[in-house]
């Protein structure tokens, strides 16, 4: 029986489902797989728990760290055990992966150092690899992303939608990008479908963050940041080392409310209902559909922003929070290849994390 030790960084909504994918499903990866698979830490913000067992932590103590975790019980969260000290030695101990479920860049010293260490890594975070190619972190994890890699990050685009897998497979087999179109973010999607059909944009914004499609603040969704991020993770999956810096993103965040409340915020979204209605009416007119879109093309690189996209198109036709990524290529010319489908969500972002894990074990496994 191969078996693989997972250290789980980030244990909340997509970290959480992912604890709880393994513990339903890895007697099937005994039987199917001649896979076992354990958990030999999970950390948090405030610190690791980690097992000396080899079976690793025991499922009722996972159980309640989930929890704990949705019921806010912080003090019954982890604390004091460091994840960076347990690494070597769970390393050591046999085949690891991190799985790497946190949110910002901090996670990225753990990422680098289990691939220095000859352990895999699965990300749903972008921060990490959205790093400035200056910093020699971004260069460690890059170096290992290829197919054959121990860097997987299926989830950081699209969630559990094959989107990195498409775009490597394409390029593995010699075919050459021309242009990427992706709707890649969800809560951009249900704003401006809503837009489209007549409601004001600070209502669709204040309905979105009703609905839990926005962050908290719906600012960090409509700077427009995560999606460049995620167009810049296309970028480099093709070779392309860019910087966020060189990305032109059309921030719908305008600057003198960056620094404001977020109820002053809300409040005063109403100042662009004019402009963004204006766009909106011009799209019926034209038949477009109004869209918040990354693209992709060798001349321009990467641009992040508002768009009149045609509905005689895939992209243009889709309503909703659902994401889409069109791959226009030479042999995908006129007909592009189109990957589909809710993304964002636990159940759909820990499968895709659950993939990655699955395909570097049956790789690295020993
Ligand atoms: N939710 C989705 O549908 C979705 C889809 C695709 C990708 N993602 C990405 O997946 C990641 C997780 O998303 P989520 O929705 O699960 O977020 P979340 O519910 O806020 O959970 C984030 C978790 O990360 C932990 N964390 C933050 N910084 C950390 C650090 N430096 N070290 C260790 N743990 C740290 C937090 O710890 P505490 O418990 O201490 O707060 C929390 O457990 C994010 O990067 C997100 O962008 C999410």
């Amino acid at each position: 029986m191969k078996r693989v030790s997972l250290i789980q960084v980030g244990f909340g909504t997509v970290g959480g489902a992912v604890i709880e994918l393994v513990l339903r499903h890895r007697a099937l990866w005994r039987t199917r797989f001649d896979l076992d698979v354990s958990i030999a830490a999970v950390a948090g913000r405030s610190g690791a728990i980690v097992s000396d067992n080899p079976t690793g932590l025991d499922d009722s103590t996972l159980r309640d760290l989930v929890e704990s975790r949705r019921s806010k019980a912080a003090a019954e969260r982890p604390a004091g055990d460091s994840v960076a000290d347990a690494l070597p030695r769970i390393v050591d101990g046999g085949t690891t992966i991190v799985i790497d479920a946190a949110s910002g860049d901090e996670t990225a010293n753990i990422d680098v150092r289990a691939l220095e260490l000859g352990a895999g890594a699965v990300l749903s975070n972008k921060a990490p690899l959205a790093l400035a190619k200056a910093d020699p972190r971004a260069k460690a994890l890059w170096s290992h992303a290829g197919t054959t890699g121990r860097l997987k990050y299926e989830a950081t685009c699209g969630a559990g939608l094959p989107v990195i897998s498409t775009l490597q497979a394409l390029l593995d087999t010699g075919d050459e990008m021309l242009e990427i179109s992706g709707a890649l973010s969800g809560t951009f999607g249900a704003i401006f479908s809503a837009v489209g059909t007549g409601t004001s944009y600070s209502d669709a914004v204040r309905d979105a963050q009703a609905q839990g499609y926005t962050e908290p603040d719906p600012r960090d969704d409509l700077s427009g940041l995560d999606v460049a991020r995620k167009g810049l993770i296309l970028a480099r999956t093709m070779g392309q080392m860019a910087d966020l810096d060189d990305i032109v993103i059309h921030s719908l965040v305008p600057k003198h409310l960056e620094e404001a409340t977020v109820d002053e915020f809300l409040e005063r979204l109403t100042d662009q209902d004019f402009d963004i209605g204006r766009q909106a009416a011009e799209s019926l007119a034209t038949d477009t559909s109004l869209k918040y879109i990354v693209n992709w093309s060798p001349d321009q690189g990467v641009t992040v922003g508002l768009r009149q996209i045609p509905r005689s198109t895939v992209l243009g036709a889709l309503q909703g929070p659902e994401n889409i990524v069109s791959f226009r290529t030479r042999r995908y010319d006129q007909y592009p290849c189109v990957v589909s489908g809710p993304g964002a969500g636990a159940a759909v972002t820990a499968a895709g994390m659950v993939a990655d894990m699955l395909t570097l074990a049956h790789r690295i496994a020993r």
